[in-house]
């Protein structure tokens, strides 16, 4: 049988029943955009999170864009992220300010806080670390930058919901952070839906105005702003599926265990190193891989899925080639993304899968080395 890098039926069936009977409600009251579903899911999300607050939006990309603005990031200011990432990131610092890139850490894929201190300069005005396929980025050493530095500190945390450093969720250490509930991510909606968290008052109150078109009351429109804002539907969805999040996280958590363990002593295969005390929610299961296109092929032709994510590094895409960055400047996202492989492991997947794959993977280094 086939095995899918993602299957998301598991966790539908698991709210469908719920969630058609709360549609049809929706529907009937025709309450469709805002309203007390969206409500309730910010206090909960933001209670799950441990910020004072939690702004519903349409997407993780207007999470970081609006995050951005109200850390009032200007179009001449720098903001610090990684190249090793989905262009979101870089495109929301772009469309408030100027991106500019450090390289990341070959163990863990996440930004190098040693990297992002050479990048700092006179127009620095914040970093954004993005937690890597749902493992914390290096908070501490972020922080701590960050207040020397006088900088503010937006966490992408659209990969990583619930991941921790000790008992501190991510999403609660910056001025801001962005989630996405893009469909395939740990607490996925059913469409485009985002969020930011946030323990500042005015910085709440920013994002609030911006995801509105800036309006204080009908039709008054104290300054211009975006339509940001997050669908009924989706709030009703997400309302259903947080109670389930960290039961789903522990899944990946052990399917991700079992990757692990089965092939820890292969040297072609290295997962990211996750710091003790550091809870990664493994939004993906990658490693840095040996001969990674004949291993794919190899898996393909047993019929398991795998992915590259992400196989440029941003400062290498046509799109921010004005940049005027070349091959070399950030070596560590290149062999990441020359490197990476990601293998499925999601709730539902089912642990025999998983010794399958990883069966299959000694299989093919094994053979490799005999050759
Ligand atoms: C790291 C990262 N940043 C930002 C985003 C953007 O989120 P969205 O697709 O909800 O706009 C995503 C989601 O795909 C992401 O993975």
């Amino acid at each position: 049988m086939k095995i899918q890098f993602l299957d998301l039926s598991h966790q539908t069936r698991e709210i469908q029943t719920q969630l058609l009977d709360e549609l049809k409600t929706l529907i009937n009251q025709n309450r469709f955009i805002g309203g007390a579903e969206v409500e309730r899911f910010e206090t909960s999300f933001a209670h799950f999170c441990g910020t004072e607050t939690c702004v519903a939006l349409n997407s993780g990309t207007d999470a970081l864009r609006l995050g951005l603005l109200a850390c009032g990031i200007k179009p001449e200011d720098e903001v610090i992220t990684s190249p090793f990432t989905f262009i979101a990131t870089a495109e929301a610092i772009s469309q408030t300010g100027i991106p500019v890139f450090a390289d990341v850490d070959l163990d863990t894929f996440n930004l190098s806080a040693e990297s992002v201190q050479s990048r700092i300069s006179d127009k620095t005005r914040a970093i954004v670390p993005v937690h890597i396929f749902g493992l914390p980025a290096d908070m501490m050493a972020f922080g701590a930058l960050a207040a020397e530095e006088g900088l503010a500190l937006v966490e992408d945390a659209c990969q990583a919901h619930g991941a921790a450093i000790g008992e501190k969720k991510v999403g609660s250490f910056g001025n801001a952070a962005a989630f996405s509930f893009y469909p395939s991510k740990n607490l996925g909606a059913f469409g485009d839906a985002g969020a930011a968290t946030t323990s500042d008052g005015e910085c709440a109150s920013m994002i609030r105005l911006l995801r509105n078109h800036g309006q204080t009351g009908p039709y008054f429109h104290q300054r211009e702003g975006f339509n940001s804002r997050m669908d009924t539907f989706q709030a009703a969805v997400l309302n259903l599926k947080l109670p389930l999040l960290e039961r789903w996280n522990e899944e990946r958590q052990r399917l991700a265990g079992i990757y692990r363990d089965e092939l820890k002593s292969l040297n072609e295969v290295l997962f990211q190193k996750v710091t003790e005390g550091y809870s990664h929610v493994f939004h993906l299961v990658a490693a840095l891989v040996e001969d990674r296109r004949d291993l794919r092929k190899f898996l393909s032709e047993h019929r398991v899925e795998t992915n590259i994510v992400y196989p440029t590094p941003i400062h290498l895409l046509p799109a921010y080639r004005h940049l005027g960055h070349r091959e070399g400047d950030f070596p560590n996202a290149e062999e990441v993304s020359r490197r990476v492989l990601c293998f499925p492991a999601y709730p539902g997947l089912g642990d025999d899968k998983v010794f399958e794959i990883a069966t299959l993977i000694r299989r093919f280094y094994s053979r490799s080395r005999a050759e």
